[in-house]
């Protein structure tokens, strides 16, 4: 969700640092890239709508020692080069990731003031601002620029005649790394360079001042801050195709190692009796995220009512903000989220904590905003995950969730039931030509429907998510025996219906459901671990029969064919499934 990039270093070639951090963030939004340097004469900006690639040229001729940078998902104002950042007034150039709540009043105030905004942004306020705020020291500029801002924001700016940048942090991530005589700052970690081990995480409201020779913090009142760096293992980061043609393809594919590191993580740090302590004790539980997070909560809840025999409630964390539960007290919210930064998970978990729930946070990223909120949190080991739609992540939550729903029984033996559960996702990913059928099929539908009941369907959820997401065909995901109360209006000759069945309790339930869609005219496909299924079903329809796993596992698998099945069907389909449209990784906005 926009991502920027600050650079300052004793070497030239600040603009071409810049600009391949940028190419290792795009895939936080790609509508439109700039760069500004910091030169002799003042500050030099390029900036275009399309990839950051078409900067590249620019950049290698830009050299400079200061410099920042911008990729961007459009909020306020299409794409296009006038919106593109860096946004330019006197002697600052401003990058931003968030939204700016007060912009409309800032830019009244500031046109009465003759400071005229030429972009449709949000965003540009905050040059003008800080502007119209400055009499000579630019540190003093940006901090009463910030402190008449609402919103969310992370800044990368430069001042003509100050050699360095600023960069600010309120509720947007900003990392800092430390190499040799450079100070490189970005919207992630996987942004920086290999070389760059030591991180600064600024917390909110930190304004940093960095110098080739130096970092200094501050908070918006100026006063000095003490922040620490934290040594980053590069491998865990890197943001290398690893030789696939896409990362989406790389990141299914680790798909078994992280439920294995996930689980080795949970066995070797997970303070599991107090964990056992919070379920225990909690009056009420509420798992929360967005998205695909929100979809293994679905998972989740089953897990958690199994193990503890009472109700779980999955919450989607943009409603629960707005809409918490009545008491919070004595509430534990698990919340999940891949990068610990999705405003809307953070705010919905910050508002319950506020109102006294414990909070354990299930996330891939440990230095995270969902980290600081939470009062334990449970490790995600995917390592980066640069394709937007979440694979391997969701893999992990899966992994960890499990475990933490085990915490009052036995632990090792679940995560040995893990173990197992690795090994067929490599099988199942060796069942190439199942996923190459399944995404023919599904190539030619104009909509596709994901049935299931109980765990099959909240396994349909995601997998209805990850195939619209990749390859913009129309699809939905519902529980089976709702098809003939709406859906089944929908069925015909040119939809497919998936039905999931690996839940023995209700299979035969939903072979009707098969026979039901069959015989409206609709194409189908059957995903099942049950054998007796394939038999019955494999002679007239195509059947993918995946190994065989306690029925409570089979969403791992059936996430793994499916996640293989969307990624096939979207190169298929010509898209690339690294950078759906309209989408970005890290929705750190509303
Ligand atoms: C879908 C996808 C999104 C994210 C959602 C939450 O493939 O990636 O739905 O799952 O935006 O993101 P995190 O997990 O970072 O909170």
């Amino acid at each position: 969700m926009c991502g920027i990039i600050g650079y300052a270093g004793l070497v030239g070639g600040a603009a071409e640092r810049v600009y391949e951090g940028l190419l290792r963030l795009e895939y936080r939004g790609y509508d439109s890239a700039g760069i500004s340097v910091l030169g002799e004469g003042g500050i030099t900006t390029i900036k275009r709508s399309g990839r950051v690639s078409c900067l590249e040229k620019a950049a290698r001729e830009l050299g400079g020692n200061i410099a920042i940078g911008h990729t961007r998902w459009a909020t306020h104002g299409a794409p296009s080069d006038v919106n593109a950042h860096p946004h330019n007034c006197g002697v600052f150039s401003v990058v931003h990731n968030g939204i700016i709540e007060n912009y409309s009043e800032l830019k009244e105030e500031l046109a009465a003031q003759g400071k005229k905004c030429v972009s449709e942004t949000d965003s540009e306020v905050v040059a003008l601002l800080a502007d119209s705020l400055y009499c000579g020291d630019p540190l003093a500029a940006v901090a009463a620029a910030v402190r008449r801002l609402r919103g969310s924001f992370a800044l990368a700016v430069l001042c003509s005649g100050f050699n360095g940048f600023i960069a600010v942090r309120q509720k947007s991530p900003v990392a800092i790394g430390v190499s040799s005589g450079a100070y490189f700052a970005a919207s992630d970690v996987p942004a920086l360079p290999d070389e760059a081990e030591d991180v600064y995480f600024l917390e909110d409201g930190d304004i940093a001042v960095v110098t080739p020779e130096g970092i200094a913090f501050y908070d918006s009142a100026l006063n000095g801050q003490k922040r620490i760096s934290c040594r980053i293992l590069r491998g865990q980061f890197t943001a290398d195709k690893g030789g696939y043609a896409h990362f989406m393809e790389k990141e299914t594919a680790e798909d078994a190692r992280t439920v294995r590191d996930t689980a080795e993580a949970f066995l070797r740090s997970a303070d599991v009796g107090g964990i056992a302590n919070l379920l225990k004790g909690a009056d009420e539980i509420i798992i929360t995220g967005c998205g695909t997070a929100y979809n293994a909560g679905l998972i989740a809840r089953r897990y958690f009512e199994e193990a503890l025999c009472r109700r779980v409630s999955v919450e989607i964390a943009s409603e629960l903000r707005y809409y918490p539960p009545p008491s919070g007290k004595n509430t534990l919210v698990i919340a999940v989220s891949q990068s610990g930064e999705t405003a809307d998970t953070v705010e919905a978990t910050l508002r319950l904590r506020e109102g006294g729930a414990s909070v354990i946070a299930v996330t891939n990223c440990g230095y995270s905003a969902i980290t600081r909120i939470a009062h334990m949190v449970v490790p995600v080991c995917a390592g980066a995950e640069i394709c937007v739609a979440a694979t391997k992540s969701y893999m992990g939550q899966l992994a960890a969730l499990y475990l933490i729903s085990r915490c009052t029984g036995d632990v090792a033996a679940a995560a040995e039931e893990l173990e197992g559960v690795a090994e067929k996702l490599e099988e199942v990913l060796s069942q190439e030509e199942r996923a190459v059928a399944l995404s023919e099929l599904f190539a030619v539908s104009f909509a596709v429907f994901f049935l299931g009941r109980g765990l099959d369907y909240d396994a349909a959820v995601e997998a209805s998510l990850k195939l619209k997401e990749v390859s913009y065909i129309f699809s939905d995901a519902y529980p089976s025996g709702e098809l003939k109360h709406g859906t089944l209006a929908l069925v015909d000759e040119n939809t497919s219906s998936l039905i999931i069945i690996c839940q023995p309790q209700t299979a035969k339930k939903s072979v009707s459901a098969v026979h039901e869609v069959l015989c409206r005219g609709g194409e189908v496909a059957v995903l099942t671990t049950l054998p007796d299924v394939a038999r019955e079903l494999e002679d007239f329809l195509p059947v993918w029969l995946l190994p065989p796993v306690e029925p409570r596992l089979a969403p791992f698998l059936c996430a793994a064919a499916l996640q293989r099945t969307a990624y096939l069907t979207a190169v298929r389909l010509g898209r690339n499934p690294d950078k759906p449209r309209n989408l970005a990784k890290s929705v750190t906005v509303e």
